[in-house]
């Protein structure tokens, strides 16, 4: 049975200031044991997000990293910058980072193998546009993403990932796939995990589903039987993040 990995991908959201003061608010909200809880904040509020989280079930992820150990990447943060302070979760390949900053399926395997390589558990996100769906390459296209996040990959460490499949035309728009249209996909992907290596690789690695997931539509879509959680973006940021984890309640 999986355990279901609920996380919030902040982006570029509150101060290190103003992540304190929010993680003490969602802190009682968002207390749920029998779910994996994460809050992936930008890299400068991680520190002050560890000690405001202490003794919560909340664990601190970051929302990217490098794929090298060190040097002369002005702006990047290390691998072991993020252990250093006791970091478990890395999201990898957002889909506003392939758009925005030029990653790549290769980024991503370089760094899902570097994230492994340090103990860190990848979120790896994977995710069609509205046209490849109207064109009917929804399947493809993941397929072909997720092939590639898994290159060089092993069945050890592909059973630990979480893989996030988020629809770029559900994100931040308020159009939520339906619980059938995501399922359809994350099923796919497990069908997909299980070519690469075998069924037990794909019973065990965690599937989450993310854009405009929200109170009202939580629980619909985490009853699915690929479906073992979200990645929240803008209902993460306020007290509706407690309805969200709670979904089972
Ligand atoms: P959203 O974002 O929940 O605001 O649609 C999800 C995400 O980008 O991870």
């Amino acid at each position: 049975m999986r355990k279901k990995i609920i996380a919030g991908n902040w982006k570029m959201n509150k101060t290190p200031g103003e992540t304190v003061a929010l993680i003490n608010e969602l802190k009682p909200l968002v207390a749920n044991d029998e779910v994996d809880v994460v809050f992936c904040v930008p890299a400068i509020s991680i520190i002050p997000a560890m000690e405001a989280a202490k003794g919560s079930n909340i664990s601190i992820g970051a929302e990217n990293m490098y794929f090298e150990e060190s040097g002369a990447y002005t702006g990047e943060i290390a691998p072991n910058m993020l252990t250093d302070v006791g970091v478990k979760y890395v999201i990898i390949g957002h889909s506003e980072r392939r758009e925005y900053f030029a990653e790549t399926d290769e980024t991503v395997n370089k760094k899902v193998l570097k994230a492994f390589e340090h103990g860190i558990t990848p979120i790896i996100c994977c995710g069609e546009t509205l046209t490849q769906r109207e064109q009917g390459i929804t399947i493809d296209w993941i397929r072909q993403q997720i092939k590639v996040a898994f290159l060089n990959v092993t069945a050890e460490q592909a059973k630990t990932a979480v893989i996030a499949y988020e629809p770029i035309w559900a994100i931040g728009t308020g159009k939520t796939a339906t619980s059938d249209q995501a399922e359809e996909v994350c099923a796919a992907i497990r069908s997909c995990i299980a070519e690469i290596y075998d069924d037990a690789t794909a019973e065990e690695i965690r599937i989450q589903y993310g854009g405009s997931v929200n109170a009202k539509n939580a629980a619909e879509l985490f009853a699915k039987a690929d479906i073992d959680g979200g990645l929240v973006g803008g209902a993460s940021l306020k007290p509706e993040f407690g309805n969200i984890v709670n979904y089972n309640k």
